[in-house]
């Protein structure tokens, strides 16, 4: 497919990051974004839509897309993948049946289960279960309570403390009908991105986010501070046993369904001490931040990769990927992730722009607005990232922190150790 139309849909730095790539390939023509950011209506056309599967289907028309590709989770568990099947749409993006994966973490856990694919150990909790001799049961380590709804990265806690484990337990319970308490997985986590469809499957370059708001991966938890990729945690021993343990198993099982995966699959992985890799979490879309940091990685044409993706395409397209490193470093919002406050100047962007490049060093908007007189104004809790692309991983880590020292957004934080675990 040549003088391709895509559109994508979000509005976040993911989502600006898919632009970016799909700008940079021959085979797109245009590109549209629903809702978009002030950072994708650089190079792309931002659409304003109320996201209703009906009005979404109404830009693909209008616009003549040739492929939609699906950020966020809420619309493939909404059924997004299936009403562009039904309109000949290529998607990428798994129908709502698959994306469930990431819908119901009760789903996700049968489905590790039936597929043999090693993830901790967990019970299901309601009115009838003994909370006590649960929380007894998986006692010696923090306990880790997971809801089973779609929350935002809020539905889960990991306490040491038994009250607290206990009274989110009980409330979850009470809004939910049941919860989920799982065995805690000592180790290191490591984020991997698979592109599959129903003939094949591509792993792309292993990342590592880092989820703590404070350096040291101390305070809240968040959405992302900021990730690099590749993480040398996924050695190449690693990576085998992921692939032969989780990603071909889940492939054969994702693809037995009556319309294949035709996406991403994101697989949240704790590595432990014996180099084992077990799953934490499934998503069915590309993380954020990690997607800033991998798909510059990618030198396969991106369109192609997505294109073939959502086509069944995959079988006949070879990955190649870059040898060096990229860092990506996020700035956010003061109060963030509990209350951030939105609307203040972003000062030193316009010139940030005109010295950078795609490729080398870049800005990825995330929650970047236009105000009146044409400034950028934050309007996010993630507001943007600074992001590099280099030979050695230190030099580029040095070069996303200069770009971001460029910056200056009252009250804004960022953390200043990203890619703190490559360096020991
Ligand atoms: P999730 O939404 O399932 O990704 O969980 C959010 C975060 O909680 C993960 O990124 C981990 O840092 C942590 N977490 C979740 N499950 C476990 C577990 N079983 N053991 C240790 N940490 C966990
Ligand atoms: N960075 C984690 C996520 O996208 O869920």
């Amino acid at each position: 497919m040549k003088n391709a139309t895509v559109v994508v849909v979000g509005g976040g730095g993911r989502e600006h990051a898919l632009c970016l790539s799909l700008d940079a390939s021959p085979l797109v023509d245009s590109i549209h974004c629903v809702p978009g950011n002030a950072g994708t209506a650089r190079l792309a056309t931002n659409h304003a839509c109320d996201m209703s599967i009906e009005a979404l289907l109404d830009v693909f028309g209008r616009v003549g897309a040739n492929l939609v590709v699906v950020g966020p989770e809420a619309p493939l568990c909404e059924g997004l993948a299936d009403a562009c099947s039904d309109a000949h749409i290529p998607c990428f993006g798994p129908v709502a049946a698959l994306a469930h994966l990431e819908g119901s973490k009760l789903h996700a856990k049968r489905t590790m289960e039936q597929a043999g694919v090693p993830t901790a150990d967990y019970q299901r909790l309601d009115h009838h279960s003994d909370v006590n001799a649960a929380l007894d049961a998986f006692s010696g380590a923090p306990w880790v309570v997971k809801r089973d709804v779609l929350a935002g990265g809020k539905g889960v806690v990991v306490t040491e403390d038994r009250d607290e484990a206990a009274s989110f337990i009980e409330a979850s319970i009470r809004s939910d009908g049941f919860v989920l308490l799982e065995a805690f997985l000592p180790g290191e986590e490591a984020s991997m991105l698979v592109v599959m469809d129903g003939t094949a499957f591509h792993t792309l370059p292993p990342s590592q986010d880092h989820k703590r708001a404070y350096d040291g991966d101390l305070g809240p938890n968040t959405g992302g501070m900021g990730a690099y990729c590749p993480a040398p945690v996924i050695s190449e021993a690693v990576h085998e046993k992921i692939i032969h343990r989780i990603v071909e198993p889940m492939h054969a099982y994702l693809s037995a369904n009556e319309t294949p995966y035709r996406g991403v699959l994101f697989i949240g992985l704790m590595i432990d001490d014996n180099d084992d890799p077990f799953v934490v979490e499934f998503n069915v879309r590309f993380g954020d931040p990690e997607c800033q940091v991998t798909l510059p990685l990618v030198k396969t044409d991106v369109f192609s990769l997505l294109y073939g993706a959502a086509t069944d395409g995959l079988h006949a397209l070879s990955l190649e990927v870059h040898s060096g490193s990229s860092v990506t470093v996020v700035l956010a919002s003061e109060g963030y992730p509990a209350a951030p406050i939105k609307g203040r100047p972003i000062h030193g962007l316009d010139k940030a722009l005109t010295t950078t490049a795609y490729g080398e060093k870049w800005v990825n908007f995330a929650g970047v607005s236009t105000s009146e007189d044409g400034g950028y104004i934050a309007s996010g809790g993630r507001v943007l990232s600074c992001t590099a692309l280099g030979a050695d991983l230190a030099e580029t880590q040095k070069t996303a922190y200069s770009l971001m020292s460029a910056l200056q957004l009252e009250g804004g934080h960022y953390r200043s150790d990203i890619a703190h675990r490559a360096m020991r």
